[in-house]
């Protein structure tokens, strides 16, 4: 470059999502430390040349303090991420309220919390207040951090407001958003009764975006039977205006896990599980513990593995890591003592002196010990019950490209529509079916196993998070040049 020459200036990404890639501690007044999560959505970005991503969220911490948010704000800068500072109560109200015990559920078709179903019910105005006020503030930071030029991503269902929001500030902002989770089939969201708010605060994006086909054309058939717009191939149109809607699988940065099965550590940590599970096949299951996982049925599919088939009890055994997650929402709560029950009952059962048939971890694993556990593993169970994509498939793919284990997945999962013709597919419903499909697994021949995980393992290492998200940001760009050239017609 000559001296006097301007840089070439990347374009600047503001991506917006409610939580941080960043975990903050506070170690006093004014000093935090901070943890980056190397997440499939940081890496992703990470990976994009062509932008400079800024990340805009919640740091997961109540900061109550003048000082300590000028500190975090100052310590999160260094890692290109920008705070949106929520208080307890709308904490409470918007991510535990609206977020995790409506939305989240209902978009995963389990509906409203059985228990309280009617308290649920009555409280809905006051989360919704809350949800909106939450997407207001997220607005109002991006707002100040704006400049022309600059591409918006808003990420997921915290944020069904913020396309809205910030187009009411700025017509002219490109703005996408994408949903992480499974959109549900048109009959389940007309019954929120704020269905007609939140699609039209989404159309206000120029692109939306969708794991899969079949969640696009929910939401399309949403806009068309709630609001009767019209949808088109394109997207959906309201008044000559179109909103571009499409599918954009994600995908993980396999190379990352490729390369960690290199590393001295994790090769030190595979010989060591080899040597603890020796002449017993692995089975793994890694999940938050969240009931759209599956896991009280998953392990009651492998009790009836164990109780069909004896002659295998001593000769398997299924580690379970259950990462807690929304400790504070009481269904959570219910789940990890109904896993841990039934969990305690299968070990009481059929365990020996010597050992159990479930491992059972609540907790989350290092990236390299979970590496090197996706390695050793004979069959790996994601039985989730409704899942927008389910990365753990694709990453347990990406670790066995030595021992080609076998990968039995719920139809449920957006990751059925990729990896669905290497893996077994189940209906996590049905116990018998799972039951019966842990022991075609097992009892898969080393040809049929290697044929399989082929086919899987070349649709992880080609569609990476990397594509997913220079598609998205390409697709973004060129929409809001459509929409310009439309403008000049
Ligand atoms: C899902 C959601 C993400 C969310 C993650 C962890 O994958 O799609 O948006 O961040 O769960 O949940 P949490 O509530 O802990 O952020």
């Amino acid at each position: 470059k000559q001296e006097g020459q301007p840089l070439r200036q990347r374009q600047r990404l503001l991506v917006v999502a409610n939580r941080l890639p960043v975990s903050a501690v506070r170690r006093g007044e004014d000093s935090w430390s901070l943890d980056v999560s190397a997440g499939g959505l940081v890496s992703a970005l990470l990976g994009v040349k062509e932008f400079e991503a800024k990340w805009i969220g919640w740091a997961g911490v109540n900061v109550p303090d003048e000082i300590g948010q000028k500190a975090l704000t100052k310590a999160l800068a260094e890692k290109r991420c920008i705070p949106v500072f929520l208080d307890e109560e709308i904490v409470h109200q918007y991510y535990n309220g609206y977020c995790n015990n409506i939305l989240w559920p209902l978009f995963h078709y389990l509906g409203l919390p059985q228990e309280d179903r009617l308290a649920t019910t009555r409280s809905f105005q006051s989360q919704f207040a809350a949800y909106k006020k939450a997407n207001q503030m997220f607005a109002d930071v991006v707002n100040e951090h704006y400049l022309e030029g600059d591409v918006v991503w808003c990420h997921d269902y915290h944020l069904m407001f913020l396309p809205k929001c910030l187009k009411d500030y700025n017509s002219k902002m490109k703005v996408g958003w994408f949903l992480h989770t499974p959109f549900p089939s048109s009959e389940i969201h007309r019954t929120l009764p704020s269905r007609s708010e939140l699609l039209r605060s989404v159309l206000a994006a120029d692109l939306v975006g969708f794991h899969t086909y079949d969640y696009a054309r929910h939401f399309v058939s949403a806009c068309t039977r709630i609001l009767g717009l019209e949808g088109t191939p394109e997207g959906v149109e309201d008044q000559g205006r179109l909103t571009r809607v499409a599918a954009f699988p994600i995908g993980i940065d396999s190379e990352r896990f490729i390369r960690a099965l290199e590393v001295p550590q994790v090769q030190e940590h595979i010989r060591e599980l080899k040597e603890r599970f020796a002449g017993r096949k692995v089975m793994l299951g890694v999940d938050r513990l969240d009931m759209i996982k599956g896991i009280p049925q998953k392990i009651l599919a492998f009790e009836k593995f164990l109780e069909e088939n004896p002659s295998w009890r001593d000769k398997v055994v299924l580690l379970q890591i259950a990462v807690p997650t929304r400790t504070d929402v009481p269904e959570y709560q219910k789940l990890t003592s109904q896993v841990h029950e039934i969990v305690g009952r299968i070990n009481g059962r059929f365990g020996t002196l010597t050992a159990v048939p479930i491992h059972h971890l609540d907790r989350s694993l290092d990236f390299h010990a979970l590496c090197a556990l996706y390695a050793v593993t004979d069959v790996a169970l994601v039985t989730s019950l409704r899942d927008g994509m389910n990365l753990v498939s694709y990453e347990f793919v990406a670790c066995q490209d030595a021992k080609k284990g076998v990968l039995i997945l719920s139809e449920f999962a957006g990751a059925a529509q990729s990896l669905g013709a290497g893996a077994i597919l189940v209906n996590p419903w049905n116990i018998t079916e799972v039951a019966n499909s842990i022991a075609q697994a097992l009892n898969m021949d080393s040809e049929e196993r290697e044929k399989r995980h082929k086919h899987n393992f070349i649709h992880v290492t080609t569609h990476t998070a990397q594509e997913w998200a220079e598609t998205f940001v390409s697709e973004l760009n060129d929409t809001v040049v459509e929409a310009q050239i439309r403008t000049r017609e």
